[in-house]
This record gives structure tokens, sequence and C-alpha cells, in this order.
């Protein structure tokens, strides 16, 4: 589905990915770990485009897509749900949700507009997907987002970007600064949503938890790959186990 060969990402001169290749095949969870620095949120960044590769090619379902605009990756059917988890804090968490369906929206519709027809409503079924994947969101949908607790917003920065019934979704750090019966939650649905079909590359400090989870990963340093394996490989690693799994 998913196929990075040789990309490289530069901050100005700094290189931050120096020639990566990763690739996820559908109905998979992959998990990207590594230290500080390593690298996941550019590759994330790279694939949803927010960054442009100097080098190599980003294939999805063999189209390269290096060179398209964002919101048109996210209408082809990737969506990001970035580290931090950036949630507009002023708008209601339904304003939130409907921002995710914005941006694969706006492209039908300028595709459509063009040929002088009216514009497509969106069909809002997702919004329910969402709020029964997350029922605390459709209690709260009328809070402003800033309101939640860090869970809740994790969960409506997920909700946003299934907003756009994405088939590979990126996760930069879900788990991070959540209380441990948050993170049990938040991995559950992403292991529902990936029995529902949704392919996901997952980045997570919680190494542990994360190959537990993904059917494989790759392990990141200073920019490059440096070991890759099934979940169980990698927990089994006698390296991996010393450098991220505190054993
Ligand atoms: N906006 C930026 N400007 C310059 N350098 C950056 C920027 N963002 C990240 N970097 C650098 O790129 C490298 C990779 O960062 P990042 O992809 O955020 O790593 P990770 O997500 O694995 O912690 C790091 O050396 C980091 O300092
Ligand atoms: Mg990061």
């Amino acid at each position: 589905m998913l196929k990075l060969e040789s990309v490289h990402t530069s901050y100005g001169h700094i290189e931050a990915i120096k020639g990566i290749s990763i690739e996820i095949s559908r109905g998979e969870i992959v998990c990207l770990i590594g230290s500080n620095g390593a690298g996941k949120s550019t590759t994330l960044m790279t694939i949803s485009r927010i960054l442009m590769p100097s080098k190599g090619s980003v294939l999805f379902e063999g189209k390269e897509i290096k060179n398209l605009p964002p919101h048109k990756i996210v209408s082809m059917g990737i969506s990001q749900v970035p580290e931090g988890r950036r949630i507009f804090p002023k708008l209601t968490v339904r304003e939130n949700l409907e921002m995710g369906a914005y941006l694969a929206v706006s492209d039908q519709r300028s595709a459509v507009s063009s040929r002088g027809e009216a514009p497509p409503r969106p069909k809002n079924n997702q919004l329910e997907h969402v709020f029964n994947l997350f029922p605390v969101l459709k209690e709260r949908h009328k809070q402003m987002g800033g309101t939640l607790s860090g869970g809740e917003q994790q969960m409506l920065a997920i909700g946003r970007a299934l907003m756009s019934r994405p088939k590979l979704l990126l996760l930069d750090e879900p788990s991070l600064g959540l209380a441990p019966i948050i993170v049990s939650k938040i991995f559950k649905t992403i292991r529902e949503l990936n029995s529902e079909g949704l392919t996901i590359l997952l980045v997570e400090q919680n190494a542990k938890a994360a190959l537990k989870l993904a059917h494989r990963g790759y392990v990141m340093e200073s920019g490059r790959v440096i070991k890759e394996g099934n979940g169980k490989e990698l927990l089994d690693d006698p390296d991996i186990k010393k450098a991220y799994l505190g054993e």
C-alpha cells in the first residue's frame, strides 16, 4: 500500500532522514520506534507531504505522491494524527471533527464545481462512526476542544483524522503524556480500527506496547532504519531490549 524508497528529508541544511526505505501492506499495523530526534515525526510528515522529500520516492497504491499537495494526499486516503494532538482549542468538538472532513470534501467539491455542477453535500455517517468509537466525544460535542482532558483531546485528534475516511492512518505518539488507563483505551481503539480494515503506521516512544500491538516494526536511529522485523522478533532482540525496552 505504501512504499518509501531511499527517502531523504531536510530542514534547511540539516538532513533529518537519510535514505529510509519502509513498506506497509494493506491491513497491517506497522510501528516506527526510536529515540527522540531519530526522525520518526519527519518520516510521517514526509508521507503526508507536510514536508517535501529532497530525494527518493513515496509510492501510495503504486502512485508517486511526493509531488502532490497535502490536501490531495488526504483525499487519496492518507490521514495523519500529529504529535501533540494539535486540535483546535477554540472550536467545539463537533467543529473540530468537521474540519477533518473538510479537506477531503473540499477536494471533491473543486473537482465537481469545475464542471459547473452543484457541490455534493458531505455524507456524514462518518461522524456517527467516530461518535460510536468515542462516545465521550458525542456527549461533549458542543464543548470547546481546549476544555477536554488530554486523553479526550487525543480521541478528538484521532476522530478528526478519521473524518476523511482514510485507508492509511499515521499516528504520531498517541500515548504521549497520557495516564496508563487512557493509553490502554487508545491502543484498544487502534486494534479495533485495524480489525475494521484500516492500515496503520504508528510512531511510539512506548516501544513495548507498540511492538506488542504491531504486526511489524522498524527501528530508527539518526535518520536511518537500523532494524526491521515482526513485533515478536523485535521484542526478543537483545539490542532492542537494552536500548528501547529498558530490560
Ligand atoms: N523544524 C525543525 N527544524 C530543524 N530541525 C528539526 C525540525 N524538526 C525536527 N528537526 C530535527 O530533525 C531530526 C529528527 O526529528 P524528528 O523527526 O522530530 O524526530 P523524532 O520524531 O524521532 O523525535 C532531529 O535531529 C531534530 O532536531
Ligand atoms: Mg516525534
